[in-house]
């Protein structure tokens, strides 16, 4: 008897196996090869358990693969965005965000994950959470498959001074409220890089200046002092994991280079040292040119105070000049969209103001697929289509290297092989 379940149990496995081996092939009308800046034209892509088994010439597709015929269109890597915030939404600004709990904040993070899904974003890194972690229990609940949504790197709380841009500056002082990642002093900050690290962040958000959205700080004003920074990525460098510093001000983003961070948020004041301190660690810009739009147009209404109205009528085109200077000069520049200060999905919109501001398209294509996949560390495994790499796919009607703009209205979406989005069924 026993033996008979143990042959039941080996059969099924060996079933469950061959499932996972089933085989897929895409048929790529055109097909974006971001490694080589190139447009390969009638490609095949075949995937098996969830990765890219092999590209090339389509040829005759083997007879027990199952088929996706994308010949009418074009064929890219899964997008990806480095600032995102999935746990919050377009209408919680200013006041209005003290409303929302840390339970309201995972629900949110649910829909908003497979928002960002379905607009062809299939790897995202969440830089900043607010208390309780959702965005780690949102990540592993995507990874076990219980929830829809795309790949996500988090960051949990974003650490910060008291009074700073990661701290919430809007309730008197007999409420005494300290965000979660508030920390002063090195030590300090090295203890919250621990905690955020025990309880599974990827990645180390801080803010280094001030901010647009923050009451009562200035984009210029420097935050945390250069030892602190440097105790900061120390830490999280010796605990294996990178650091995203949100910086607006020119003192703010050269102290952070100079301590070694891997990606400036914003970075809408960077000056010509800063350009060439980022060249020369190699750090990547991240730099929100879409939203500033969104806030000055809609702004009021979602809540956003008018002290920040201001800021941001004063940074907005000063970034965007800023963007198209590092460019210019060859800094690394990864998409990332600040996605929750305006609606999740909305993505893509970014990639319009990217070519408006130097980039051709394929430079935008490859920002937002291969470089920032460097970024994240994952370069070997996503970021291009490859034998190797994850099938992380998606298609578009039309050519984006005409109209980037088509990018905003994804078809097709596959991610780690399985398809969540098909526009023709
Ligand atoms: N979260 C950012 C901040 O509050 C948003 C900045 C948006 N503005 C911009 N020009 N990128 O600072």
């Amino acid at each position: 008897m026993k033996s008979l379940w143990i042959s039941v149990a080996l059969f099924l496995s060996f079933v469950q196996a061959v499932a996972a081996q089933e085989r897929t092939v895409i048929l790529a009308g055109r097909l974006v090869d971001v490694e080589t800046g190139r447009v390969l034209e009638n490609q095949a892509i075949e995937i098996a358990g969830g990765k890219i088994t092999a590209v090339g010439p389509r040829g005759d597709t083997p007879a027990d693969a199952a088929v996706i015929d994308l010949s009418a269109m074009t064929v890219l890597p899964g997008l990806m965005d480095a600032h995102v915030h999935l746990t919050s939404n377009a209408d919680e600004h200013g006041y209005n965000a003290l409303k929302v709990s840390a339970a309201d904040r995972a629900i949110s993070g649910v829909v908003n994950a497979k928002r960002t899904l379905m607009a062809g974003f299939t790897t995202v890194r969440n830089v900043g959470s607010g208390g309780g972690f959702p965005d780690v229990a949102l990540r592993n609940a995507i990874a076990a498959g219980k929830v829809p949504g795309p790949r996500i790197l988090a960051a949990g709380p974003s650490l910060g001074i008291t009074g700073g841009h990661c701290d919430v500056n809007l309730l008197p002082p007999e409420y005494d409220h300290t965000s979660d990642g508030v920390a002063d002093g090195p030590w300090e900050v090295r203890r919250l890089v621990r905690r955020n690290v025990k309880y599974g962040a990827d990645v180390i958000k801080f803010c280094g200046t001030g901010g647009v959205l923050s009451k009562g700080t200035k984009i210029g004003a420097q935050q945390f002092t250069e030892e602190e920074m440097r105790a900061l990525v120390d830490e999280a460098h010796a605990l294996g994991l990178k650091v995203a510093v949100h910086a607006h001000g020119t003192r703010g983003i050269k102290t952070a280079l100079r301590a070694g961070v891997d990606s400036v948020e914003h970075a809408s004041l960077i000056d010509d040292e800063g350009i060439r301190l980022a060249k020369k660690t190699g750090a990547y810009l991240s730099m929100d040119i879409y939203v500033s739009d969104y806030i000055l147009a809609e702004g009021e209404a979602a809540g956003i105070l008018e002290e920040s109205l201001a800021k941001e009528r004063a940074v907005g085109a000063r970034q965007r000049a800023s963007f198209a200077r590092a460019h210019e000069a060859g800094v690394k520049i990864a998409f990332g969209s600040d996605a929750g200060v305006y609606p999740h999905g909305d993505n893509a919109r970014q990639f319009a103001y990217m070519t408006a501001h130097g980039m051709t398209p394929m430079e935008a294509i490859r920002a937002a697929t291969r470089d920032t996949a460097d970024l994240f560390g994952i370069a070997d495994r996503a970021g291009s289509i490859g034998a190797g790499k994850y099938a992380d796919i998606i298609a578009v009607a039309g050519d984006p290297l005409g109209d980037i703009r088509v990018l905003e209205d994804v078809c097709f979406v596959m991610k780690g092989g399985t398809v969540y989005k098909d526009c023709r069924r």
